[in-house]
């Protein structure tokens, strides 16, 4: 992961790289496909794979299969759960009163008079839908295709994006990044977001124009954000972000999986299977998506 590069892990001992067919990987040094020249199934650790789409020597005609794994899932619901439940229950406020020593009883409104939007209805918008659902929140979601998911009213495309947005008073952002989706929460959608809207940020930091949502932080269309990706990462030590009150910051880690995890490697001898036997790869990168 990129901290751990950061830290300055170093590469693990490769062997023969004319032997290796399959590669298993998180964040690659690019020169690293250059030598892995006989790659059959690139497999990812990480559910999404913005940036092996973006390297410029991932091999072409080289199935990518990204993860998709239950304790991973599981932490983005919690992180999303918590932080729909801190905007809502205003403990942000709290905290901020807690400071200063100010003893305010804050008024609350009931779950079900709070609207969640969820953009991404995949894997991970699904999951955190659904414990959303059950938890009485009203939920509206966005997805490039119709979904038909109980108890969320559902938008689709383009077209359908302000009213989604217009509606959205906590906006969870669980898109993949790409071409279409880059800075798509930007200045206009800040607009058509109710006023006093909360933003909770862990697809990726790209998917967010970072300067717009430090405008609208500072004028208040955005009353508060939770963000755990950023545009670059690990996050500056000059970012604003660090010092905003209203802003909590975690660091890249609101779904991740311990790479060593006896489910990874379950999941990764099952699709290797899968792929020994002739039948379809779960999971797989849509060529046509890219996603
Ligand atoms: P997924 O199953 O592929 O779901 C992606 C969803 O986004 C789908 O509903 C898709 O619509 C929608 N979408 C994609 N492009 C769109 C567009 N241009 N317009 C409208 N909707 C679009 O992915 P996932 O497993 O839920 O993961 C989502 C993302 O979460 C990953 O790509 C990754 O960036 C991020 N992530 C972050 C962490 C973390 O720790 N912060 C951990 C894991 C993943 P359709 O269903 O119609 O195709
Ligand atoms: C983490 O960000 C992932 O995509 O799994």
């Amino acid at each position: 992961r990129g901290h751990e590069h950061a830290r300055g892990h170093r590469q693990p001992e490769r062997g023969d790289p004319e032997e290796i067919r399959y590669a298993l990987l998180w964040k690659p040094p690019p020169a690293l496909f250059d030598d892995l020249r006989y790659l059959e199934v690139i497999f990812s650790v990480g559910a999404g794979v913005d940036h092996l789409v973006a390297c410029s020597t991932l091999p072409q005609g080289v199935p990518v299969v990204r993860m998709v794994e239950p304790v991973l899932t599981a932490g983005m619901v919690e992180y999303v759960v918590f932080n729909v439940i801190r905007f809502h229950r205003r403990m942000d406020e709290y905290e901020r009163q807690q400071k200063s020593g100010d003893w305010q009883v804050l008024l609350q409104a009931r779950a079900d008079e709070i609207t969640v939007g969820i953009m991404g209805l995949g894997v991970l918008g699904q999951a955190a839908a659904s414990i959303l659902t059950d938890m009485n929140y009203r939920l509206v979601g966005w997805s490039r295709t119709r979904k038909k998911i109980p108890g969320v009213q559902r938008f689709a495309g383009r077209s359908e994006l302000p009213d989604f947005l217009s509606e959205s008073q906590i906006l969870v952002i669980l898109l993949p990044f790409g071409a279409d989706t880059r800075h798509i929460i930007s200045r206009k959608a800040f607009c058509l977001l109710p006023s006093g809207a909360f933003i909770i940020n862990a697809g990726r930091g790209g998917l967010v124009d970072e300067n717009d949502l430090l405008s609208a932080l500072a004028s208040g269309q955005v009353a508060g954000a939770a963000l755990d990706v950023f545009q670059e990462e690990p996050l500056s030590l000059d970012s604003p972000f660090w010092t905003i009150p209203n802003v909590l910051v975690c660091s890249h880690s609101a779904g991740t999986s311990d790479h060593e995890n006896e489910r990874i490697t379950d999941i990764f001898c099952e699709n290797l299977r899968r792929y020994l036997a002739g039948e379809p790869l779960l999971n797989m990168l849509d060529t046509a998506t890219m996603y």
